[in-house]
């Protein structure tokens, strides 16, 4: 029998704007992820694909419809309790959000201490462990700035994945690197969640990362269009085919 999901969300519509401008984004919405999964979303522009990221990650009120997050109910949820799943979740969005004036250590130092009661010694331990497990070792003390976008990026992977989260949310995490930026930024996630068991939902455009995908799900126009698993067959060039 398969464990509980992380993610199970049921009948799940979205709506921005009131009265005459209210416009519905999100359709009858069910998808399920379960722990160690990888899943990516794509769809076109204006589909609703963050929106559905910002519901998940509690960042946003459900209206109607349920969500639950390890077995928990957002729908109608309180502050605290969103607060309180915010936690378990790590975030990693396009535009990295690493603050500047501290270090890649300290960044990801920052968010240890943020999620828990850890002497300063243990967290900086924990975190420049993290940092190196990203390929980031030598990095450690420098600044944003100093950086490329691929080694931001992984500081941001190191951030969202050193309190261990059940749950990582991923918009657009390759949009700004290069193709083999973007290849080891999305190998090293997986990578790690396999080690962690933590589930991925990652939304990309990028096609050339899709066969890290346990499952790959399609948004249209606010419908789910696609859920299907990834096959990938490797052949013998080593090339890749994405069937499903
Ligand atoms: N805060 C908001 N208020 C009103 N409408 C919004 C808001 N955010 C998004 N929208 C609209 O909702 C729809 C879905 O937007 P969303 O950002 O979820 O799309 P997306 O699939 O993430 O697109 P992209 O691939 O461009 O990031 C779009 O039509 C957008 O204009
Ligand atoms: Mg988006």
């Amino acid at each position: 029998m398969r464990k509980e999901p992380v993610i199970a969300i049921k009948n799940l519509n979205h709506y921005y704007g009131r009265g005459s401008l209210k416009r519905q984004i999100l359709f009858d919405i069910n998808l399920e992820i379960y722990a160690g999964e990888i899943v990516i979303m794509t769809g076109p522009s204006g589909s609703g694909k963050t929106t559905l990221l910002s519901l998940i990650g509690g960042l946003r009120s459900v209206q109607e419809g349920s969500l639950k997050f390890l077995g928990e109910e957002l729908s109608g949820a309180s502050q605290s309790k969103l607060v309180k799943s915010r936690r378990k979740i790590g975030y990693i969005f396009q535009a990295h959000n690493l603050l500047g004036f501290l270090t890649a250590r300290q960044n990801v130092q920052m968010a240890v201490e943020l999620n828990q009661v850890i002497s300063q010694p243990e967290a900086v331990t924990k975190s420049e462990a993290m940092l190196g497990s990203v390929g980031l070792k030598e990095r450690m003390n420098y600044y944003p700035d100093n950086l490329s976008g691929g080694q931001k990026q992984r500081i941001a992977i190191a951030r969202a994945l050193v309190n261990r989260p059940p749950l990582v949310l991923a918009d657009e995490p390759t949009a700004a690197l290069d193709k083999q930026s973007g290849r080891d930024v999305v190998e090293i996630m997986q990578r790690l969640a396999k080690e962690q068991g933590t589930a991925i939902l990652l939304v990309t455009h990028d096609n050339r990362i899709l066969d890290i995908a346990d499952r790959i799900v399609e948004m249209e126009d606010g419908l789910l269009t696609r859920d299907a698993q990834n096959a990938v067959i490797k052949n013998d060039s080593g090339v890749k085919n994405h069937n499903s």
